[in-house]
């Protein structure tokens, strides 16, 4: 019977927990504390603090899965990816930890029973390497590992390695040491006999593979270089989940364990291939399944713990591991339609157990994943057919081009040559690696950020936050300082014993204010975090950084800050009560100015929606609630009530908990807010937008910036009124942009009423000079009818009575069409309309002809009606009657 993962997993926890661990969660895959890591790339760096002793644990010894993703910094393997048998892109790392407890002994002993004894792997196919020193670093080999090894290995199966494979280090800086590697020969018998496994560790054969790491944390690497001694010895294990079950099921490749094999036959259901399990160079497709497989848990997991697919930073890397696996399908599972979002629901259920956080939010995961692929899909087809322009000289590709298909329209090299064999040409390959070069040392260069080395000034390592209760402490210490360069700009950084000034976290911008030492006033201008340190940004370091200072924030401005943030809470509630509870928070920021929400939704609020949210919004601040605010609620328990919690966000056992209206809004959140909502005086919503698919962001305001933005809409209102009735521009000493437009409307709208003018009078004078030589002779009167069309009535009045002044004796009849509606005009010479001939009376009797009515004086009368059908009768009607009237007149 082969164990399955799950149980793999399951006895991993079991079997430390035995040994006095606490099993924790997976922290997220996104690192949002750390400045210098993008990415959660091992187990142990949610533990950075407790390994450099800014933070004391609650737990000696702890073990857990870790999701970790190395396709960026200092550990990167993302070209490797689907190509052999083990890398992956996001990986399991089960991992074990002492703080400050046991040691070697225990770690290696531990590791070698559960392999053995639990796993059941065979001994003889393991081996130890061990650290064997490094005289540059001035570090011995490490004698005491070996001698552990030896008392369970034979000696030749125990390995020196120099500091390349056996010193671990996390980045540039940090926690490191010394390490102990476990490897794994899974060859065949046959082929153990033949070369034996000794010479293929850590020679990158793809069956003699490291599966477990007993890290021996005893350094701080500083960023000058130097290592110094930490204060406590720690150990940090990381064991590749994936790959520790090719090896106890048995297998060839990481990719054919349950892990994967489950997501292969989705695929080939899916896209109608085949996986043939294939590495050589050729086998694209089977390359493709492996690619899509790993790429897909990458891309759902970093999404699902908060990093959005975008242009720039971890960002960015997120939409690079997606679109390799679109370039994979597109070209070698010949899938032209988005394929990696379908795969999100079977993803989300399979790992439900483990990391449930997909399942909660595989909707929304699905939903950006699929607009990412439609757009790429999109930008690949752009690039087919800027290849099939270029022109291709002498048989081979300009390196350059192949460059920019590559950067541009994210073409994998791979891709280009293919298309090249196809075509009879060759790619440049030497300008192509020289483009490639220059990108990434351009690259590099951007990623660098000096961290800069601490001198410590007080003994002591918290940085304790008094800010929730006091705006102004005395009494402060300085821990130590130290001053980073950036771009030619010196940025001082200071950390205290305790602080009231918040640092920026949770969307929550960092205080401002002052630090006084003696009579030396130094300004605050921002406060922010480093793990757990809060860093006060200052502007100049203090002349005397051992005497004790005075802290103190810029109330006011945290007044305002606080306002933004209660009302931030106000709103989340607000918009779940309007909209679903379906919104769920994306992005916050809390400013002294205004506040800024992204939230989960997939189409545009109406403006009865964002007019809804801002009356309960401004009704509880009315009901001037009071803040509780609970400040150390187990987790559970804060579930429990309800509280709203943020995907990707790293919570430990005790939570704290902010309450407005225990039946309105319970969140779990470390920042600051009002006592009571009454403060906030006023909210208001500036807009409503799209940010991402399915991602709305609100901009509001709150008292008195939600106050002026208020009135001047209003001033604005009152100038646009004023205008319109004076009918010409508002004169404003400032005009707003609103104001410009609506002036220049205004003006633009007299220039065309004047041309519009000019047109119609053009066009009346031209009718006039057609018409005058159709008038008729009946009798001695003349007489003209005719229909008209695409003029108003003051255009047809006027032509009628430039038409009966042109000829004596004239009688002119004009008909008006304008869609179903008819108007008919009678004009009468005024001496002929003296005697019988009274357009009133006429008009009314045609009128019946069209099926209106109407009136006026003898030599001047229209109706209206709604039959254009009856005009010919109308005219008709006219002409009897004139006829005889010229008769009976003679
Ligand atoms: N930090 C070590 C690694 O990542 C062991 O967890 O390999």
């Amino acid at each position: 019977m082969i164990m399955e993962a799950k149980e793999i997993r399951k006895k991993f926890f079991e079997y430390f927990e035995s040994k006095g661990h606490k099993i924790i969660p997976s922290a997220p895959i996104v690192n949002k504390d750390d400045p210098t890591l993008m990415f959660t790339n091992a187990g142990m760096n949610q533990f950075k603090d407790y390994f450099l002793g800014n933070k004391t644990p609650k737990h000696r010894r702890i073990a857990d899965t870790q999701k970790c993703l190395r396709v960026s910094g200092k550990h990167n393997d993302l070209e490797e990816v689907g190509i052999d048998s083990y890398h992956h892109t996001m990986f399991e790392m089960l991992g074990n930890w002492s703080f400050g407890d046991y040691f070697k002994k225990e770690a290696i002993d531990w590791a070698w029973e559960l392999l053995t004894k639990q796993y059941g792997l065979e001994d003889d196919r393991l081996y130890a390497t061990v650290f064997g020193g490094d005289q540059g670093e001035n570090l011995e080999p490490d004698q005491e590992a070996a001698r552990l090894w030896k008392q369970i290995l034979p000696e030749d199966r125990v390995l020196y390695f120099d500091k390349k494979d056996n010193f671990w280090e996390m980045g540039d800086t940090g926690p490191c040491g010394p390490c102990s590697e476990i490897h794994i020969d899974l060859r065949s018998t046959e082929e153990r006999r033949k070369i034996a496994g000794q010479l293929l560790v850590n020679k990158d054969h793809p069956l003699v593979v490291e599966i477990w790491n007993l890290v021996f944390i005893q350094f701080n690497r500083k960023s000058d270089g130097s290592l110094v001694e930490l204060p406590a010895k720690h150990v940090d294990t990381g064991m590749g989940f994936e790959r520790l079950c090719m090896a106890v099921q048995g297998k060839q490749s990481n990719y054919d364990t349950d892990l994967f094999t489950p997501f292969f036959s989705w695929i080939e259901k899916t896209t109608g291939k085949k996986y043939t399990g294939k590495y050589d160079r050729e086998s694209k497709k089977d390359v493709a399944f492996r690619v899509l497989a790993d790429h897909s848990r990458a891309v759902s997991f970093t999404i699902a713990d908060g990093q959005l697919p975008s242009n720039t930073g971890a960002g960015y890397v997120v939409r690079r591991i997606l679109r390799r696996a679109v370039r994979y399908y597109f070209s070698f599972l010949e899938f032209k339609e988005p394929l990696m979002y379908q795969m999100v629901p079977f993803l989300a259920s399979y790992f439900e157990d483990t990391f449930p956080e997909l399942k909660d939010q595989a909707e929304f995961v699905s939903k950006i994943i699929l607009e990412e692929e439609k757009s790429f899909l999109r930008t690949l087809e752009s690039g087919l057919r800027r290849l099939s322009q270029i022109e291709v000289a002498h048989g081979k590709l300009d390196g350059k081009v192949a460059f920019e298909l590559y950067d541009t329209y994210g073409f994998p090299i791979d891709l280009t040559r293919l298309i090249g064999t196809e075509q009879g040409w060759q790619v440049d390959e030497k300008g192509f690696e020289e483009a490639l070069k220059e990108q990434q040392d351009r690259s590099r260069a951007d990623a660098h950020r000096e961290a800069g080395d601490w001198s410590p000034v007080h003994v002591g390592s918290e940085s304790l936050f008094v800010g929730y209760d006091r705006q102004s402490v005395k009494g402060v210490k300085v821990i130590k300082h130290r001053t980073v360069s950036e771009k030619s700009k010196k940025i001082h950084q200071l950390v205290l014993d305790k602080t009231p000034f918040y640092a920026e976290s949770g969307g929550q911008v960092g205080d401002t204010g002052f630090l006084t030492f003696g009579d030396e006033k130094i300004r605050v201008l921002d406060t922010q975090k480093e793990n757990e340190l809060i860093i006060h940004f200052v502007d100049r370091m203090p002349k005397k950084p051992s005497v004790e200072a005075k802290a103190e924030i810029d109330a006011y401005r945290r007044q305002l800050i606080e306002n933004n943030h209660t009302a931030t809470h106000l709103m989340h509630a607000a918009l779940r009560e309007v909209l679903g509870n379906h919104v769920e928070q994306r992005g916050s920021l809390v400013t002294e100015k205004y506040l800024r929400f992204d939230f989960s939704h997939f189409e545009k609020m109406t403006e009865g929606q964002i007019a809804r949210v801002e009356e309960i919004v401004n009704r509880r601040i009315r009901e001037n609630i009071l803040r509780r605010e609970e400040r150390a609620v187990p987790i559970e328990k804060a579930k429990e009530a309800g509280a709203m919690m943020l995907f990707g966000e790293k919570y430990g056992d005790r939570v704290r908990v902010i309450t407005f209206d225990p039946s309105y809004s319970v969140e779990l959140c470390g920042g600051c807010h009002v006592e009571a909502t009454g403060e906030i005086g006023l909210f208001k919503i500036k807009s409503e937008s799209a940010i991402a698919a399915g991602i709305r962001r609100i901009e509001a305001m709150t008292a008195e910036a939600a106050m002026t933005y208020i009135n001047n809409m209003i001033n604005e209102l009152n100038l646009i009124k004023e205008s319109i009735a004076l009918s010409s521009p508002s004169p404003t000493p400032v005009p707003t942009p609103a104001i410009k437009k609506f002036n220049k409307i205004l003006e633009e709208k007299q220039e065309l009423d004047k041309e519009l003018m000019r047109y119609k009078t053009d066009k009346i004078r031209s009718l006039k000079e057609t018409l005058i030589e159709k008038f008729t002779q009946v009798g001695d009167i003349q007489f003209l009818k005719s229909k008209l069309m695409d003029m108003d009535m003051d255009g047809a009045k006027t032509l009628a009575y430039d038409l009966l002044k042109a000829r004596d004796h004239a009688v002119v009849c004009l008909s008006l069409t304008n869609g179903n509606k008819v108007n008919l005009l009678l004009a009468i010479d005024r001496d002929l309309a003296k005697g019988k001939l009274n357009a009133g009376n006429l008009i009314r009797e045609m009128s019946g002809h069209i099926k209106g009515g109407g009136g006026g004086q003898p030599f001047f009368a229209t109706s209206g009606g709604k039959d254009p059908g009856g005009i010919d009768a109308a005219f008709g009607h006219l002409e009897q009657f004139l006829r005889q009237f010229v008769t009976q007149n003679h």
